[in-house]
């Protein structure tokens, strides 16, 4: 398959296949001369406004009067005190075929905007306002270009998406089910497969105070919880042909008061990435694992997702399993999912978040194939 696009804002990319399949490759990109389009200004104003979690009011407040400006109908949902999720679509169908989705909350610190050519450097660049600012023009030049109408195609702005998905969860609350949804996150312009679960786990260790010295008169949580986490190491986590290994990272560690001193207190705060098997089963076999180790352990989980397969029937793309969390599982319904974006995870919750105008330009055309391919299928429901 090969087609050619002349993006007509600021610069022109020559599409073609590769040997090895349909997957569209840029094959050379000639650099963008302009210095504003549409396109970059909203991804400018987006960025430079901060909205790490619980902070997205500033983002919120512009974009709301921004799709009002470009002439959608702006809803806002209260998800807590200034904290709003943001649900906009043409006329007044707010139930339309697909929906098209994103997240407003970054990871802190706030990194300024700076753009130098090609390359625009700053905390949020990537994840996700790369793929808030393309979806929304995506969406406005296709209602340009009567391509799509009233009840076709809906945008929804979360807040949350971050630090456990409370914007997305309540967006369940809003009674509306689609076809098709589209969720944007960094897959550098491939289209998901899917991606890994996740389980999150706090491991306590309870000893027993002494004095270094005279280690019969204490119990030290240090050692019980290095025993512990050896024996995590040791597990065969379970994988999959679609999804790859689990991988585990214990990433807090904490106890003890000083180095003469028994510890009578430590503690360890994991993960792991599932490729396989459902989040109950590898409970078990994390919590046997530790429970056996040693007796002076505990182990909580604090939450549990298996693997998260999505839909990839959409010529085009090359395709990729993504092994972060999105917030995916956290609306219900039948719908058809897409998961697909500019930018790279390798980058995105870094102190070097960038992206280029090319990958910004790259993902409008994705979101409008995507748009336009779920809009063609038959309809599910
Ligand atoms: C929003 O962020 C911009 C850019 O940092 C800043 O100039 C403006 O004062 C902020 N507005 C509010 C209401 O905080
Ligand atoms: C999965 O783990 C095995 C054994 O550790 C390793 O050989 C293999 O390369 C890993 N696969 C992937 C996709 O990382
Ligand atoms: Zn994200």
């Amino acid at each position: 398959m090969r087609f050619i696009s002349y993006l007509p804002v600021a610069s022109l990319t020559i599409w073609g296949s590769q040997a090895t399949g349909d997957a569209q490759q840029p094959l050379y990109d000639i650099p963008s001369v302009q210095s504003s389009s549409p396109l970059i200004d909203l991804h400018k104003a987006l960025v430079e406004r901060p909205s790490i979690t619980g902070s997205e009011a500033n983002v919120t407040n512009f974009l709301r009067s921004y799709l009002q400006d470009t002439g959608f109908t702006v809803e806002t949902q209260v998800v807590e005190k200034n904290r709003e999720n943001i649900l906009a679509y043409f006329g007044s169908s707010r139930k339309t075929r697909v929906l098209v989705t994103s997240h407003l909350d970054t990871v802190p610190p706030h990194w300024p905007y700076e753009r130098h050519g090609d390359v625009i450097r700053g905390r949020g660049t990537v994840d996700a306002k790369g793929s808030v600012a393309t979806q929304i023009i995506a969406v406005q030049t296709l209602l340009q270009e009567d391509k799509i109408k009233e009840g076709d195609v809906g945008l929804l702005y979360v807040v949350g998406e971050e630090r456990g998905g409370l914007g997305m969860r309540q967006v369940n609350e809003l009674g509306l089910s689609w076809e098709s949804v589209i969720f944007g996150e960094p897959t550098e312009l491939k289209l998901a497969r899917g991606h890994k679960g996740g389980l999150g786990f706090t491991i306590t260790a309870k000893g027993k105070a002494g004095h270094s010295g005279y280690p019969e008169t204490g119990t030290n949580a240090i050692d019980s919880l290095t025993r512990g986490l050896a024996a995590l190491q040791r597990l065969e986590l379970p994988w999959s042909e679609d999804f790859g290994n689990s991988t585990l990272n214990i990433g807090k560690i904490e106890g003890g008061v000083a180095g003469n001193v028994i510890p009578a207190d430590a503690y360890a705060i994991g993960g792991v990435r599932v490729a396989a098997g459902t989040p109950n089963s590898l409970k078990g076999l994390i919590e046997t694992a530790i429970l056996k180790s040693d007796p002076n352990l505990e182990i909580e989980f604090t939450y549990g997702i298996g693997p998260v397969p999505t839909d990839y029937d959409c010529d085009g793309f090359e395709t990729v399993v993504l092994n972060y969390g999105t917030d995916i599982p956290s609306l219900k319904g039948k719908h058809k999912r897409y998961l697909y974006g500019p930018g790279s995870i390798l980058n995105a919750h870094s102190a070097h978040e960038f992206l280029t105008v090319s990958d910004l330009e790259g993902a409008v055309k994705g979101y409008q194939r995507l748009i336009t391919n779920s809009l063609e299928s038959q309809s599910t429901i």
